[in-house]
C-alpha cells in the first residue's frame, strides 16, 4: 500500500513521559493481548492533560496507567461532568500502526465539551496524546484477527466544589485497551428490543453528545431487554415515540429489497457516528442509494414483515458493522430476512475493515499512521 501519511510523532507535542516503573513483562503482555476481549486489559501508560479556568490546557504528560486520586467533592462524581470518545489503532501486516479518522473524534469531543460546558481540547493536543501514547505502548497493539488497540479519550470535571457550575478544573485522560470484538464469538446477528417506555434522548437534550450520563441512563432498559432475551436496545424519539433513533452505543441502518439503504437523519438526538458517515460513503461508492431520513417504527415493522426491508444492521467503532437478525417490541417479534447476516451488511463490513486493517487501498485518506 502506498504510504501517504506522516510517520509517528510528526505532529506530537511534547508529552513529558513518566515511565511506568513496573511495566508488564514481555510474557505478561503477550498473554494479555493474545486473545483479548473488549475493554478488560490496559496498557502500561495513559496520557493526561489538565485544564484550569485560569491557565487553560497544560501539563501534557504520559503517566503509568493506574488509579487516579479524586477528591470526593470532584464535580464529575456529583454532576456527571464526563464526556468520552472511542477509536481504534490497528496493526497492519507491515507492522505499522494506523488509526481511523482520529480528527473526527477530536472534533466530536469538542462538540460534546461545548454541550456539557467543559473546555474544548485542541485537536492538536488530542492528536498528540494519541501519537505519544501509542508510540510508547506500541507493543500492546494486538495482532489477532479482528483485534485492535481501543483508545478511550475522556474529560472529567475535577473541580472541588459542590455548587452546580461549569467546572474550573478539568482533566483529560487517554487510556488504551487491547481489545477483541465488542460482540464476542464472530460475526453473528444480534437481536434488538425496540424500547417504548424509556427514551435515550429528547429534543434539546444531550443525545448528540458523547457524555457518560447517556450511557448510564441506558442500562435499565438494557437489563430489561436482556431479561426478555434481547442483546441490545433500539430507542425511539422521545417527542412522538414513533421514529427510530439509535442503539445505546451504535447507529442503525435499514436495507430495503432494492438495495436502498436508510438511516435515521441526524436530528440532534443521536450521535453523529464516524462509522455511520463512513458507511454511508462506502455504500454510495458501491452504487447503493443512501437516504438519511426519519424511519418510523410502523415502517420498520411492516417492511420486515413484507420483506420490503431485507436487512438491518448496527454500526459503531466498538461494534464495527453488526447484523441484526431479530427485532422485538411491545406486541411484535420479527425475524429480519432469514435471520442471517445479509449481503449488503457483510459487504460494507468487509469494505470498512479492509481499509482499517490495510487490506485495501485507503482512497479516502481515512487512515493515519501512528507508528
Ligand atoms: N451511537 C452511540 C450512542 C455510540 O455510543 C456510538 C459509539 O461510539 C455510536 C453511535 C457510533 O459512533 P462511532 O461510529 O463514531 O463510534
Ligand atoms: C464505541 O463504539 O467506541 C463506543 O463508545 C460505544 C461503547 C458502548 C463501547
Amino acid at each position: 500500500m502506498t504510504d501517504t501519511t506522516a510517520p509517528a510523532g510528526a505532529t506530537a507535542e511534547a508529552f513529558r513521559v513518566v515511565p511506568n516503573p513496573a511495566p508488564a513483562t514481555r510474557e505478561e503482555r503477550a498473554d494479555r493481548i493474545a486473545n483479548p476481549r473488549f475493554g478488560l486489559v490496559f496498557t502500561d501508560h495513559m496520557a493526561r492533560m489538565t485544564w484550569t479556568a485560569d491557565e487553560g490546557w497544560g501539563d501534557p504528560r504520559i503517566e503509568p496507567y493506574g488509579p487516579i486520586p479524586l477528591d470526593p467533592a470532584a464535580s464529575v462524581l456529583h454532576y456527571a461532568q464526563e464526556i468520552f470518545e472511542g477509536l481504534k489503532a490497528y496493526r497492519w501486516a507491515d507492522g505499522s500502526i494506523r488509526t481511523f479518522r482520529p480528527e473526527e473524534n477530536a472534533k466530536r469531543l469538542q462538540r460534546s465539551a461545548w454541550r456539557m460546558a467543559l473546555p474544548e481540547l485542541p485537536v492538536e493536543d488530542f492528536m498528540a496524546s494519541i501519537y505519544s501514547l501509542v508510540e510508547l505502548d506500541k507493543d500492546w497493539v494486538p495482532t489477532a484477527e479482528g483485534a485492535s488497540l481501543y483508545l478511550r479519550p475522556f474529560l472529567i470535571g475535577t473541580d472541588v466544589f459542590l455548587g452546580l457550575r461549569a467546572p474550573k478544573k478539568v482533566d483529560y485522560l487517554l487510556i488504551a485497551s487491547p481489545s477483541g470484538p465488542y460482540f464476542a464469538g464472530g460475526v453473528k446477528p444480534v437481536s434488538i428490543w425496540v424500547e417504548k417506555d424509556f427514551f435515550r434522548a429528547g429534543p434539546g437534550g444531550t443525545g448528540a453528545a458523547k457524555c457518560g450520563g447517556n450511557y448510564a441512563a441506558s442500562l435499565r432498559p438494557q437489563i430489561a431487554a436482556g431479561e426478555r432475551g434481547y442483546d441490545q436496545v433500539l430507542y425511539l424519539d422521545a417527542a412522538t415515540g414513533s421514529v427510530l433513533e439509535e442503539l445505546g452505543g451504535m447507529n442503525v441502518f435499514v436495507v430495503t429489497r432494492d438495495g436502498t439503504v436508510l438511516t435515521p437523519v441526524l436530528n440532534g438526538n443521536i450521535l453523529e457516528g464516524i462509522t455511520r458517515s463512513s458507511v454511508i460513503e462506502l455504500l454510495d461508492e458501491d452504487g447503493h442509494k443512501t437516504v438519511e431520513r426519519n424511519i418510523t417504527l410502523k415502517e420498520l415493522r411492516e417492511g420486515i414483515e413484507s420483506g420490503e426491508i431485507a436487512e438491518v444492521f448496527a454500526c459503531g467503532t466498538a461494534a464495527v458493522v453488526t447484523p441484526v437478525g431479530r427485532m422485538g417490541g411491545e406486541g411484535f417479534e420479527l425475524t429480519v430476512g432469514d435471520g442471517q447476516p445479509g449481503p449488503v451488511t457483510m459487504a460494507v463490513r468487509q469494505r470498512l475493515t479492509d481499509i482499517q486493517y490495510g487490506r485495501a487501498e485507503d482512497t479516502h485518506g481515512w487512515m493515519q499512521r501512528l507508528v
